[in-house]
């Protein structure tokens, strides 16, 4: 396991979850890397959707499924994550084994252009509707931008009210990390 990452060490545990033919959303497509690891691992059996508000952003995605040779088991929309209960189709509402967050701006991009908590908070709850049970939400939260640590709160007084009985929330953060913290929360629908 390598944890000089703390992405490496959200993979480390979402292997659980992501074996070839799951089904598998990239709320926050971004450069693409997180959607070609969990185009590789849903492999050719398995569905990916993935969102991003910024079409530089899709077509990013896009080319660096290409150039990694992916299979051919992806969608992406140019959309918010808070239109995915319409947008991903329904024959995959409830039978989607994990949902990945990374929250923030698009490095290398508009900084200004960031995830926000209400938009955040309707992804995060339609999230736990199309997921199968024993499915997993990973969400890597960053405070340090404007507004991240708004959006840290948010999403922590969130999932803190989840009930026990229907999620287990696991938190996990890089104590001594100079500066803003990077925080990883993982659900896990009952
Ligand atoms: C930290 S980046 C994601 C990094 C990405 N997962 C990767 O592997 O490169 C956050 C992304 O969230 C996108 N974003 C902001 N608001 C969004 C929303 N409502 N729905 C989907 N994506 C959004 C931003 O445009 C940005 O590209």
């Amino acid at each position: 396991m390598i944890t000089n990452n703390i992405l490496s060490f959200a993979k480390s545990i979402l292997c659980e979850v992501l074996e070839p033919g799951c089904i598998a959303v990239d709320a926050t497509a971004g450069n693409g890397y997180d959607t070609v690891y969990l185009s590789r691992q849903a492999g050719v059996e398995g569905r990916v959707f993935a969102f991003d508000i910024q079409e530089e952003a899709i077509e990013q995605t896009r080319q660096r499924l290409n150039e990694e040779c992916m299979p051919e088991n992806w969608t992406l929309f140019h959309s918010g994550h808070e239109n995915m209960l319409s947008l991903i189709p329904e024959e995959f509402h409830g039978k989607v084994n994990i949902v990945m967050f990374n929250l923030g701006f698009l490095p290398g991009s508009d900084k200004s252009i960031v995830t926000r908590p209400e938009t955040t908070l309707k992804a995060l709850a339609d999230s736990l509707e199309i997921l199968a049970t024993g499915a997993m939400i990973c969400i890597a939260i960053y405070a340090g931008h404007p507004g991240g640590a708004e959006e840290d709160a948010a999403v922590r007084e969130y999932c803190t009210a989840l009930d026990y009985h229907y999620v287990r929330v696991i938190q996990s953060e890089m104590l001594n990390k100079p500066g803003y913290p990077i925080r990883l929360l993982f659900l896990t629908k009952l």
